[in-house]
């Protein structure tokens, strides 16, 4: 463990969640913040000051404008909190000695390649929200030097409201699950990009990194084989062109990440932990 103090921004969110569990576990000082506790809309010195007595040695920034379609509805939130929020953290931390590890995401890529996207390969969002968080990465690298940027994509985990989980409740309620056959990406579990994240900010290697679960699938295929997995019926998945969905934001049509510097589990392995905890959540309610 090389690192002390870890300030994880976001920590109310569903990556943000399991980092910090997981980084306590692991015996690291953990200093979440919310939205409530250190705003993305504040000044780059407000953020500072915020920082400050948590003494961090890295700051992991999770927190984001997430809502895809949100996105297009309010452009100007959006690049307000995931590039300019971004930015001005960065600055913060860079200003206290601190080590910024931004969550970036698949969506800064345009869906064209045919194959695995490499973190090498040129970024040219399609939607809002990609072209945000790209802004957030470019702000990262040109004016920061202690940095990585982490891209992942299609998270699952049961801190919050995601496809799967969506799918899962769908399927036991005997509701309709229209999924899209002509989306194909990585799914990837929380609690596997958690680990990627503790590895790759103790590289010591700064950069651009993928870190996804191996298993590039349709959302159709996904939902088919989520419920599968989980003893539910299929009868209810309707298989869907995107365009029938009729959303606000354009998504990358093909978006797998490929991870060349990690060792990746597949995301399958990842769903049969994450339906543990899904089923233990039930039983709790
Ligand atoms: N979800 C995915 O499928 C996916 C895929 C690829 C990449 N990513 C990236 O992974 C990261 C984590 O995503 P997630 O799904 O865990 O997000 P999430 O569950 O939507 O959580 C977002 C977090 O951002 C915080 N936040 C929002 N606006 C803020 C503001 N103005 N100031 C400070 N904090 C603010 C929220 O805090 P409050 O709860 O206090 O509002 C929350 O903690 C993001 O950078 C996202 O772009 C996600």
């Amino acid at each position: 463990m090389a690192f002390k103090n870890i300030v994880v921004v976001g920590a109310s969110g569903m990556l943000g969640q399991a980092l910090t569990g997981y980084l306590r576990a692991k015996g690291y000082t953990v200093f979440p913040t919310t939205s409530e506790t250190l705003n993305l809309l504040v000044t780059e010195d407000e953020m500072k000051e915020k920082l400050e007595p948590f003494q961090p040695e890295v700051v992991i920034q999770c927190a984001a404008f997430t809502n895809v379609d949100g996105a297009e509805r309010d452009p100007d939130l959006a690049m307000a909190i995931n590039k300019d929020g971004t930015h001005k953290l960065g600055l913060a931390s860079q200003s206290l000695g601190a080590i910024f590890a931004y969550i970036s995401t698949d969506y800064v890529f345009d869906g064209l390649k045919n194959e695995p996207y490499l973190p090498t390969d040129r970024p040219n969002p399609i939607n809002t929200y990609g072209l945000s968080k790209y802004y957030g990465e470019l702000l990262t690298s040109e004016q920061l030097e202690a940095y990585y940027i982490i891209r992942t994509s299609w998270l699952f985990g049961i801190h919050r409201n995601n496809f799967v989980q969506w799918v899962l409740d769908q399927a036991r309620s005997g509701g309709t699950i229209k999924a899209a056959e002509d989306w194909i990406g990585t799914p990837t579990w929380t609690g596997n990009l958690v680990v990627a994240i503790e590895n790759i900010i103790n590289s010591g290697v700064y950069g651009t990194y993928h870190a996804a679960d191996s298993g590039a699938i349709s959302r159709y295929q996904q939902a088919l084989q989520v419920c599968h997995m989980a003893g539910l019926p299929t009868d209810n998945i309707i298989r869907v062109n995107s365009a029938d969905l009729a959303l606000p934001a354009n998504r990358p049509k093909q978006s797998p990440l490929a991870c060349p510097d990690l060792a990746v589990p597949s995301w399958e392995t990842g769903f049969q932990a994450y339906l543990l905890q899904y089923q233990h959540q039930l039983t709790a309610s």
